[in-house]
C-alpha cells in the first residue's frame, strides 16, 4: 500500500489508526445492511430478535465512529474492507445452503455472525489500544464501548445456540 512519507513515527502510527477507523466504519455500514436480511433469514424468533437488536447497535455504532473521527479533528470516510466483505459472502453462501425455517440454518447463522463480531473484537480492540499511545482519550472511551457491545453480543450468540438451538438441530 503506497503511503506518503511522514516525519516521525508517531504519523506513521496515526495514519495506520485512522485507516483502521476507515477499515471498520466500511464494515459497519455494510453490515447495517446485512444484519436486517440475517434477520429475516433466521428461523428461531429468539435469534431474530438478536440480530435485530444488535441492528439497532450497529447504527449506533457507525454513529459512534464518527464522533472518534470528530474526536481526531478527521472527516468520516469509509474504505472498502475486504475481510467483512468475505465474510458476508460467506454468510449468504450458508444461507443458500441451508433450508428455509431449518434450526442448521440458524446454526450457520450463528456461525457466520460470529466469525464477524471476532473481526470486530479484534479490530476494536487494536483501535481503542492505538488511541490510547496516540493521546485521543475520548476516541479510546468510545471505542471501548463498542468493543464491550461486540463482545456481549458474542456471548449472546454463543448462549443461544448452546441452550435453544444446538441440540434441536440435532434431529433435523
Ligand atoms: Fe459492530
Amino acid at each position: 500500500m503506497a503511503k506518503s512519507k511522514e516525519t516521525s513515527n508517531e504519523s506513521e502510527l496515526k495514519e495506520l489508526f485512522v485507516d483502521g477507523l476507515k477499515d471498520i466504519y466500511w464494515a459497519e455500514k455494510h453490515l447495517t445492511k446485512e444484519l436486517a436480511k440475517m434477520g429475516k433469514s433466521a428461523t428461531s424468533q429468539q435469534l431474530r430478535t438478536a440480530f435485530e437488536q444488535h441492528l439497532t447497535e450497529t447504527e449506533n455504532q457507525v454513529g459512534r465512529l464518527e464522533q472518534v473521527f470528530e474526536a481526531l479533528g478527521e472527516k468520516a470516510s469509509a474504505k472498502k474492507c475486504e475481510a467483512m466483505e468475505g465474510l458476508i459472502e460467506e454468510a449468504h453462501e450458508l444461507i443458500e445452503d441451508t433450508k428455509d425455517g431449518s434450526l442448521t440454518r440458524d446454526v450457520a447463522l450463528i456461525a457466520a455472525a460470529q466469525k464477524v463480531e471476532h473481526y470486530e473484537i479484534a479490530s476494536y480492540g487494536t483501535l481503542r489500544t492505538l488511541a490510547g499511545v496516540l493521546g485521543f482519550p475520548e476516541a479510546a472511551k468510545l471505542l471501548e464501548q463498542t468493543l464491550e457491545e461486540e463482545k456481549k453480543t458474542d456471548s449472546l450468540l454463543t448462549r443461544i445456540a448452546e441452550t435453544s438451538i444446538n441440540e434441536s438441530a440435532k434431529s433435523e
